[in-house]
């Protein structure tokens, strides 16, 4: 099977776990490009993944590198922007959490995403597919454990 060529964006704290991930861990992925705003973040991709292809304009990435797909591990407000930019170039696009950080850039991802059926658009809420969360939820469904409610609290 022809591995999936994948462009990471953002190689920050959990950037570089995807991108470690997607260099070495995943067998029918290979990590072709890498893209940050940080140069020495390109020198780790360099140096420590093996990728020589490296873009510190994103733009740039999705229209010179050798990719299928982007991994999006950037700065939460610069997700939506990079999500349609990449279906529009015609790239598979998988995107760490949150979507965006407000209504209307999330409304413009998900237009993208309605524009490109051909194109697979993953977002990574990695919580819905923890079993211990799934298994809480259902238990709630299940009315097992009453009206559930949130409390938020802060020290001072
Ligand atoms: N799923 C989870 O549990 C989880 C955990 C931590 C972070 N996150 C999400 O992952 C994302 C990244 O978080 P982080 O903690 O790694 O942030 P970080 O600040 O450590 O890294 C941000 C990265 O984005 C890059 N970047 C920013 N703007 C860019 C642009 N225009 N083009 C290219 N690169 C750009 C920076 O160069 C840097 O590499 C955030 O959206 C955060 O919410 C998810």
């Amino acid at each position: 099977m022809r591995k999936v060529k994948v462009g990471i964006a953002g190689l920050g704290r959990l950037g570089k776990v995807h991108a470690r991930n997607l260099a070495f861990k995943i067998p029918n992925a290979e990590l072709t490009a890498a893209c940050s705003i940080i140069p020495a973040e390109l020198e780790y991709a360099r140096e420590e993944l093996g990728v020589a292809d490296v873009y510190e304009d994103y733009r740039e990435m999705l229209a010179q590198a050798d990719i299928d797909a982007v991994a999006i591990v950037t700065t939460s407000g610069e997700h939506c922007w990079q999500i349609a930019a990449a279906l529009d170039a015609g790239k598979h696009v998988f995107t760490d959490k949150p979507l965006g950080v407000t209504v209307e850039e999330c409304r413009l991802a998900e237009a993208a995403v309605e524009r490109h059926p051909e194109s697979v658009f993953f977002l990574g809420f990695m919580r819905r597919y923890d079993p211990s969360y799934a298994y809480a939820k259902k238990k709630i469904e299940e009315g097992v454990i009453g009206t559930p409610y949130m409390l938020k609290g802060a020290g001072i």
